[in-house]
């Protein structure tokens, strides 16, 4: 099995979803461990496309109620997000994706790192149920739009069982 994930970095984004997901969900059909499978989900979201500063999960943490910091590849980052706090809570707590093209202007939108400008958080759901958000941050504004939002659901429905 490969562990390498090619992209042609002169494509444009759908293409580079296009050529990356599958390549993913290979590379993570080959191991159980999903500390191990997650972690490698996001080294490759982040080193695939040019302007993803942070990426990575929260889990969520039903003794807790809270999401929890899981595998990401970025600066250090909050540990624990409430539900409803933050892009990150208030996906979870709505099950839904949330598209911030000026960070600045979501009010309460946590701040890991001063150099995010923009972010899309897509929750992961697994029967019915909610397992954590995938979080992307980006140091340039509007970096997220409706084609991110469709691959990065889709790529997060394919992985879903790692949780
Ligand atoms: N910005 C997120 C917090 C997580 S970090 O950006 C990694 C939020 O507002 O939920």
């Amino acid at each position: 099995m490969s562990v390498k994930i090619t992209v042609d970095r002169n494509s444009a984004k759908e293409s580079r979803y296009v050529e990356i997901i599958p390549q993913i969900e290979s590379l993570v059909s080959g191991e159980s461990n999903s500390i191990a499978n997650l972690s490698n989900v996001t080294s490759a979201l982040k080193y695939s496309f040019d302007n993803f500063l942070w990426v990575g999960f929260y889990l969520y943490d039903e003794i807790s109620d809270e999401l929890v910091l899981g595998p990401f590849q970025g600066r250090v980052a909050c540990t624990r997000i409430k539900m409803g706090k933050g892009v990150c809570g208030t996906s979870a707590e709505k099950k839904e994706t949330i598209i911030v093209e000026d960070v600045n202007k979501f009010p309460g939108h946590l701040f890991c790192d001063m150099r995010s400008k923009s972010e899309i958080v897509v929750p992961v759901i697994k029967d019915g149920e909610l397992k954590g958000v995938l979080d992307v941050d980006s140091d340039v504004y509007s970096n997220f739009d409706l084609t991110d939002k469709k691959y990065l659901e889709t790529l997060v429905n394919k992985i879903s069982k790692l949780f």
